[in-house]
């Protein structure tokens, strides 16, 4: 929006975009500098002693070849559903068939009781077995892959030891445990007939899906309630896992756990928003990068910036009227500013009806402005951050040219996120512009095949492939690949 849209913005409130502008925009130069910082961070993250971002060694250690086969349950337990898949890769190349069902996750059980949280778990996988299996007493442990979508070692079965909760989850005694035995426990207990074959993260999922339909998939990403990605490495690159002596051609897809990157604030550009955020989060001081992009924190980013302004000696927002709703934290989600972003009226009218009908405000003209604003620049610095994660995985990796498989809420429903984050790459990584609109980017980040259905299942797959090749890294129980 030009500032000729603003000439009759009262100038306490046009001060107040002015200065929302400063703080939320990133030019190019601070986009560059960023995506310097982040190639050191990964770098590091690799090394012996590490640094704030984990880069987990998944132990994925191929690429899918679109030959693989065989039917497989595949378990999500993502922030708001809990899904359960079953998948068939068939003898068609790149095919599969799905059959799945979702089962709501239950508020409480977020920032409950681990063993709550594990049997709820286990209830819904035999409810799935036996509504599309009938009696389970006879039937062979089906093969799963179950996303768990946290940093844990994932797949490191061995070590699947969540590192910390993310995405507000919080529950005790979980941290800093193995969860595959927490979970395999519960499982026997009510007797559901699995074998978990790969505990994997979204982005890898992400990663594995696409790649099995597109060869040029090199990264995944998920843009959703966290943030974060993917992507395959080779193991001579990986100084932390030089004691084991792998080949160093052997490829190992990391889960950067990019959420993390700048933990220590030394780049990013944080506003005092940011800072309350993290102040207030259940786990401070983690996940700056993530605090800053995720969907779960876009709306609340936006709901202090309204509270602030109301609360501000010398602004007037929202003047006499009752905000109490608009005080409840973490009331807004991501799609409330969807909503005002997408709002296609010139009076933004949408705008003003979502403000009365879910927060009893009533906006004027001037603060509809102010409003519209705000969305965008706490939209677009998500999506130019995201930007300088794919840049410096690319720029590590050497590639200039492949596909990138996104996937996640905001990726997939936020306004212009895509578009944003295109032009951000194009700025960070130098393009010439387009000489004609429907040419490629060279590095195009597209929507993603089910990285935690699909993925989940291929990458049960591969990791049973490999076990039957003798490749015995990082299983527990070599007894579930008999
Ligand atoms: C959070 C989790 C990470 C996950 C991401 C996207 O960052 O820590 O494991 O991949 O959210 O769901």
């Amino acid at each position: 929006m030009d500032a000729d849209s603003y000439v009759d913005v009262p100038k306490d409130l046009l001060k107040e975009i002015e200065r929302l502008e400063q703080l939320f925009s990133i030019d190019t130069a601070k986009l560059k500098q960023i995506t310097d910082h982040f190639v050191n961070e990964l770098e590091k993250g690799l090394r012996v002693g590490g640094g704030s971002i984990p880069m987990n060694p998944t132990w994925v250690m191929s690429f899918p070849t679109g030959y693989e086969t065989g039917t497989y349950l595949a378990l999500d337990m993502g922030g708001t559903n809990l899904r359960v898949c079953q998948i068939t890769l068939t003898d068609q190349k790149s095919e599969f068939d799905i059959i799945q069902s979702k089962y709501r996750m239950p508020e409480e059980l977020k920032t409950g009781e681990a063993d709550e949280l594990w049997e709820y778990i286990a209830d819904c996988l035999m409810q799935f077995i036996e509504t599309h299996h009938g009696d389970t007493a006879k039937l062979e442990k089906l093969p799963l892959g179950f996303t768990f979508s946290y940093p844990a070692s994932q797949n490191y079965i061995d070590e699947g030891v969540l590192q910390r909760w993310t995405k507000g989850f919080d529950i005790a005694g979980v941290e800093g445990h193995n969860v595959v035995p927490m979970f395999e426990e519960a499982l026997s207990r009510r007797g559901v007939p699995i074998k978990l074959t790969a505990l994997i993260n979204d982005t890898t999922g992400t990663l594995i899906a696409s790649a099995y339909t597109d060869t040029k998939m090199k990264i995944g990403c998920i843009f959703g309630t966290g943030c974060n990605a993917a992507y395959m490495e080779n193991c001579g690159s990986i100084p932390k896992l030089a004691h084991l002596n792998l080949p160093p051609e052997t490829p190992m897809a990391i889960n950067c756990e990019w959420g993390a990157f700048d933990n220590e604030h030394k780049v990013l550009p944080r506003t005092p928003y940011d800072e309350m955020i993290d102040r207030d989060s259940p786990r401070p001081g983690q996940q700056a990068f993530e605090k800053m992009i995720a969907g779960l924190y876009l709306g609340e980013i936006f709901r202090l910036v309204m509270v602030d302004l109301h609360d501000k000696q010398g602004t007037h927002i929202f003047d006499g009227q009752d905000i109490s709703a608009l005080r409840k934290a973490y009331s807004l989600d991501s799609s409330f500013l969807s909503a005002i972003e997408e709002d296609p009226f010139e009076n933004l009218s949408e705008t003003a009806d979502l403000f009365q009908n879910r927060l009893g405000i009533n906006p004027s003209k001037s603060e509809l402005e102010l409003i519209r604003r705000t969305a965008e620049l706490i939209g677009t610095r998500a999506a130019r951050l995201s930007a300088c994660g794919v840049s410096a995985i690319s720029r590590k990796k050497g590639y200039t040219s492949c596909h990138v498989g996104a996937d996640g809420s905001v990726f997939n429903k936020y306004p212009h996120f895509k578009s944003r984050g295109a032009e951000a790459l194009r700025e960070i990584l130098d393009w010439p512009e387009k000489t004609n609109p429907n040419e490629e980017d060279p590095i195009e980040i597209l929507a993603a095949e089910d990285g935690s259905g699909v993925g989940a299942a291929l990458i049960a797959a591969l990791t049973l492939e490999r076990v039957k090749a003798g490749n015995m890294h990082g299983i527990l129980h070599p007894e579930n690949f008999k």
